[in-house]
């Protein structure tokens, strides 16, 4: 028989790394207000370990129905919660919820008090993790919205494809093409927090780990919370050096095309 964990739900690994990575997202500037949402595909082993913690009645109809993660845990934060004051309180601004097994509806067995609700954009993390589970075998987990200031700023001054916004990013550090070989999906601005936004998102993130929201913000996945922040960052990074090098009067050299294919042979 299992022995029950003796120090409680908070200090699960799953919850104290996405604590950790929501805190340093605000750290980063990248979360005014409740700008951002993270979700986390818990492995149902390690949330059985907590199952006295987990119970609810709130069961709440899904957009759509998700066959594909019927059964499937969630770690999500809050609508309209601040990133900043989720270390403070966790159990306000985060919650756990289970996609009942018709893939119809969701019932939330811990957090979100006070009745709040998941993010608004619960339409494109969970169709996200369809995409990423398919793309990945299943190991992709962790799916992050945030508003990473420079690749917005970006959004308003690159041509909006895919294939160009990809390659200024990939010329700014000589690491881009190894964390995101397969570039940066672009998508055409949507209305946020709907359907459609959700499908289009989600049918970038099968190709593209990190995909651009323009004028609003980026999309990532990882197999963990660190593998997700850590693609945005170091594409926010590459987007941090080029808005320097526009304000500079632009480029004057920048790594070849035989030198990326050198690279890419190396990796
Ligand atoms: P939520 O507070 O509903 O998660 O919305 C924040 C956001 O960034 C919307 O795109
Ligand atoms: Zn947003």
């Amino acid at each position: 028989m299992k022995e029950k964990n003796a120090t409680g739900i908070l200090s699960a690994p799953f919850m104290t790394k996405t604590i950790k990575v929501i805190n340093d997202m605000w750290l980063k500037g990248w979360a005014e207000r409740n700008g951002g949402n993270v979700s986390y595909r818990l492995d149902k082993n390690k949330v059985g370990e907590y199952l006295d913690e987990l119970s609810g009645v709130r069961t709440i109809q899904l957009f759509n129905e998700v066959r594909e993660l019927a059964g499937e845990y969630f770690l999500v934060t809050g609508s309209g919660k601040y990133f900043r004051n989720v270390i403070l309180d966790p159990e306000a601004n985060l919650g756990i919820l289970k996609i009942a097994d018709d893939g119809k509806s969701y019932t939330i067995l811990w957090g979100l008090t006070n009745g709040v609700k998941p993010t608004s954009e619960l339409p494109s993390h969970l169709l996200s993790h369809i995409s990423r589970m398919r793309a990945t075998n299943g190991s992709s987990r962790v799916i992050i919205h945030t508003h990473a200031t420079n690749l917005i700023a970006l959004s308003y001054v690159l041509e909006l494809t895919t294939e160009n916004f990809t390659k200024w990013l990939w010329e700014m550090s000589t690491e881009c093409l190894v964390v995101f070989p397969e570039g940066v999906g672009v998508i055409p601005w949507m209305t946020p927090g709907g359907e459609p936004i959700g499908r289009a998102t989600a049918a970038a993130i099968e190709k593209h780990a990190l995909v651009l929201w323009p004028f609003h913000g980026v999309f990532g996945a990882g197999r963990d919370p660190d593998e997700a922040f850590g693609l945005i960052d170091t594409a926010e990074k590459a987007a941090t050096i080029l808005v320097k090098v526009l304000s500079m009067g632009g480029k004057r050299q920048t790594i070849t095309d035989s030198q990326f294919r050198e690279l890419a042979r190396g990796f």
